[in-house]
């Protein structure tokens, strides 16, 4: 096993360095003259030109990587996504028929709630896609369609490295719908491309820079009994994707919550020392989400937070109210949430062996549950 781990202390630092690749990988050869081609789905535009909605499926790690997704397919194809756990999707009678897109994210391709609710959705005559990182998996063979991540097998429990590649994978599907559809122009395309193709290098530059930082932050916090995390718009899911692994592998309660949704209840868990992480949009598009997220650090630090800031290089505002930044490197907004979910792994990875806890193998958990 040692060998496997190629001089990693465990499978999940192995797999968080890889992060890189599995977003390059992701992309590897689906890229053409700035195009998005996918060879899987070269034969179905009346796939996606028949469509009016798509509905994301997925479980855990992966329901997250549908709800970062779900921005991106949303605003580039303009048709209404909504994002569920495949475990309540088919107990409530959902509204889907032949015009409905179903996709489905596994890194397993064997996570029975999701297995179960693609054929679900099938027999309602759904049309089914798969976004899985296992080949020849059990869910792909049920979906019309298949897009496969290339994030290299993944063995430790939490999933790390498959998450980046999922994102990835949808953002592919997303301009790719787009473009069947005529939604966007191949500059934009090309444009979102172009931030895809810088993402790889963007992860390293995290790795390179601020793991040290994020680990040291770790083992100060190992005796610290709750974390909380807030995010807005695709910092939300990153939020709860962050509040998950610290779950998953160090066992400390932990919470994500929407920014905005503070004063409307978890501002009352806020006393003296609370650590809360807060994921910091980008101000250069979006002056309004990044100030609104600012003024929550402030309302939160006047009670006593302690405040770590994930924020883009740069942006000073943040410096006045905070107790650690992490620095991320600039990006579009769609393509943040690759990049600041990296500390957060590191940062769970971090707690969890300053706990002497086994990152890989955590208790109660299985790697792929395949049973409902
Ligand atoms: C299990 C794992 C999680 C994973 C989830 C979905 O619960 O412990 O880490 O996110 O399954 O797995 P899948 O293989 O469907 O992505």
């Amino acid at each position: 096993a040692a060998a496997e781990k190629g001089g990693w202390s465990s499978f999940m630092a192995k797999e968080v360095s890889e992060e890189p690749e599995a977003v390059a990988n992701t992309l590897r050869g689906r890229i053409q003259d700035g195009a998005v081609v996918i060879p899987e789905l070269a034969d179905l535009d009346d796939l996606f030109t028949g469509i009016d909605r798509i509905i994301i499926i997925a479980c855990g790690t992966a329901s997250y990587a549908g709800q970062v997704g779900a921005y991106a397919l949303e605003q580039w194809t303009r048709l209404p996504v909504h994002v569920e756990l495949a475990h309540e999707f088919r107990y409530r009678d959902p509204v889907i028929d032949e015009r409905s897109l179903v996709v489905s994210i596994s890194q397993s391709g064997e996570t029975m709630d999701t297995l179960m609710a693609v054929k679900y959705a099938a027999e309602r005559g759904a049309r089914t896609l798969s976004i899985c990182n296992t080949q020849g998996a059990t869910i792909p063979r049920e979906s019309d369609a298949v897009v496969y991540t290339h994030a290299g097998p993944e063995v430790a429990v939490a999933s790390t490295k498959a998450f980046v590649a999922q994102i990835t994978a949808i953002y592919l599907l997303a301009l790719h719908i787009g473009r069947v559809r005529g939604v966007l122009s191949p500059v934009e395309a090309a444009e979102h491309v172009r931030e895809l193709e810088a993402v790889p290098g963007k992860i390293k530059r995290i790795l390179d820079t601020e793991q040290e930082h994020t680990t040291q932050l770790a083992h100060w916090m190992a005796d610290t009994r709750s974390v909380l995390f807030l995010g807005r718009h695709v910092g939300f899911p990153i939020a709860l994707e962050g509040a998950l692994k610290l779950k998953e592998i160090s066992y400390i309660h932990a919470e994500g919550f929407a920014a905005g949704e503070l004063k409307h209840g978890p501002i009352a868990l806020i006393e003296a020392g609370q650590p809360v992480f807060v994921l910091v949009p980008s101000p250069r598009e979006s002056s309004l989400l990044h100030d609104k997220v600012v003024s929550n650090i402030q309302e939160i630090r006047a009670r006593g937070a302690r405040v770590i800031v994930i924020a883009e290089e740069g942006d000073a505002a943040v410096l006045p109210f905070a107790d650690e930044v992490l620095r991320i490197p600039l990006a579009g907004p769609l393509f943040e949430p690759l990049l600041a979910v990296v500390p957060l792994h590191i940062f769970a990875m971090g707690l969890a062996t300053a706990k002497g806890l086994d990152v890989d193998q955590p208790r109660n958990l299985a790697k792929s549950v395949t049973v409902e």
